[in-house]
């Protein structure tokens, strides 16, 4: 291809000049900014025209004595022989607290039931729940019975030494990674995703059967975060202060709601989780740190809704992977979206128009909602 060296020229100037924009603004709105407005600006200018993050490797990794010295959580209950010798497909690790029972026993009759997929999927996928301890010491160790007892019946759960809170997030997601690194590092596949979520599991065991054939490889999907700024505002859950992250935007990541990577991705995540500090405690954030500094990619996918939740339709339903905010209506979707007609209502022609229809008018509207893009119905 010819490339005009005037338009090289160009393209630099333009560059600089944007650079030169954005460091100004840093410099001279900095101080005055509380307004998410500026911050988004900032963001998304950072993303999208300088989009590099060496200071994360450089500022945020540990020295050789800092790394020796990171705490490690015991295991209180654990299963080291859950995938050995099995080819494993997906390993699925639910993000739990002790406390959300109801949650667990609804996802292990639903889209978590290892059962389900082998006899009806023809797939060979581990669900685990990756726990940390009751917050309240109280009430631990009658939480701490209960627990023993829910994981003699159904021997799913993973759990750890630390407290269970939303700040210690991240320590769950090293928990997850060191777990798949040292029992797992076979599966082909691994997911993570909250408790409140609604995969649609034939779907995604469909999609992932197709990627293993391909023998894909570098793969982390989701729904992606694009130039995402760090929230300043202190009352907020997601507030981060400036000593801990000083940068305008976040390299981009996939919702921590849900999202897939390959076993390649996995290894490699765990090896620059064990360089970086681990102070930052939104975790989906803090696996976009880990993912960057070893050149890996997020990749978008339209029927991974993050925090949106997915219209109730078969429509919808023939093409969705996760959806955000399901505990009491769990199971009524799970039937209603496996049910074996659904798939009957797009086929044929007029099938397929009719819930192309309904999909435009289902995902296309002119106001914001959080669910999944007017694009997916589109494409
Ligand atoms: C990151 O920093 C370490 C030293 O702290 C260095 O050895 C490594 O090569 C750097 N990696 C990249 C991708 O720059
Ligand atoms: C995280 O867990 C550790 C270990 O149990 C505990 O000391 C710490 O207070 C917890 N942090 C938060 C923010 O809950
Ligand atoms: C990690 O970063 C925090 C600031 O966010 C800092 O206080 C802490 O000392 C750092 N830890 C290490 C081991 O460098
Ligand atoms: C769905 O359609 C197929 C033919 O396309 C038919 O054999 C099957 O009985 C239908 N299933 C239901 C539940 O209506």
């Amino acid at each position: 291809m010819y490339i005009n060296p005037r338009r090289v020229r160009k393209c630099q100037f333009v560059q600089l000049f944007a650079t030169c924009f954005i460091v100004s603004l840093m410099i001279f709105w900095g101080p005055l900014d509380d307004g998410s407005v500026v911050s988004h600006v900032k963001s998304y200018s950072y993303r999208y025209l300088v989009n590099s993050y060496t200071f994360v490797n450089e500022s945020l990794s540990l020295s050789r004595d800092d790394m020796d010295r990171t705490a490690s959580y015991q295991y209180l209950i654990n299963h080291p022989e859950k995938c050995r010798r099995q080819d494993i497909l997906l390993l699925l690790f639910v993000k739990s607290s002790p406390e959300n029972r109801y949650r667990r026993d609804a996802i292990r009759q639903t889209w978590g039931s290892d059962k389900y997929a082998s006899s009806h999927l023809n797939a060979n996928i581990k669900t685990l729940f990756a726990l940390g301890q009751l917050k309240d010491p109280a009430h631990r160790e009658q939480m701490q019975n209960r627990l023993q007892l829910e994981d003699k019946k159904y021997g799913d759960l993973i759990q750890q030494d630390f407290m269970d809170t939303f700040h210690n997030l991240t320590i769950k997601l090293l928990l997850q990674f060191s777990w798949v690194n040292k029992y797992c590092p076979h599966a082909k596949f691994i997911m993570s995703a909250d408790d409140d979520i609604f995969i649609h599991m034939p779907n995604l065991i469909a999609y992932l059967q197709s990627l293993a054939q391909m023998g894909v490889q570098d793969l982390w999907i989701g729904r992606v975060h694009r130039g995402s700024p760090p929230v300043r505002d202190k009352t907020s859950k997601y507030y981060v202060p400036y000593e801990m992250y000083p940068w305008p935007a976040y390299p981009d990541y996939t919702a921590g709601a849900a999202y897939v990577i390959s076993s390649d991705v996995a290894a490699k995540v765990f090896m620059a989780s064990q360089t970086l500090n681990t102070s930052l405690y939104i975790d989906d954030v803090f696996m976009g740190l880990c993912a960057n500094k070893m050149g890996v990619v997020p990749q978008y996918h339209q029927f991974f809704s993050g925090e949106g939740k997915a219209p109730y339709h078969p429509c919808i339903y023939n093409k969705m992977m996760t959806s955000h905010g399901h505990v009491e209506d769990l199971r009524y979707l799970w039937k209603q979206a496996t049910d074996p007609k659904t798939k009957n209502i797009s086929s044929g022609i007029f099938g397929k128009m009719y819930c192309k229809i309904v999909n435009i008018v289902l995902l296309c509207k002119l106001y914001y909602q959080d669910t999944y893009p007017c694009t997916a119905a589109l494409f």
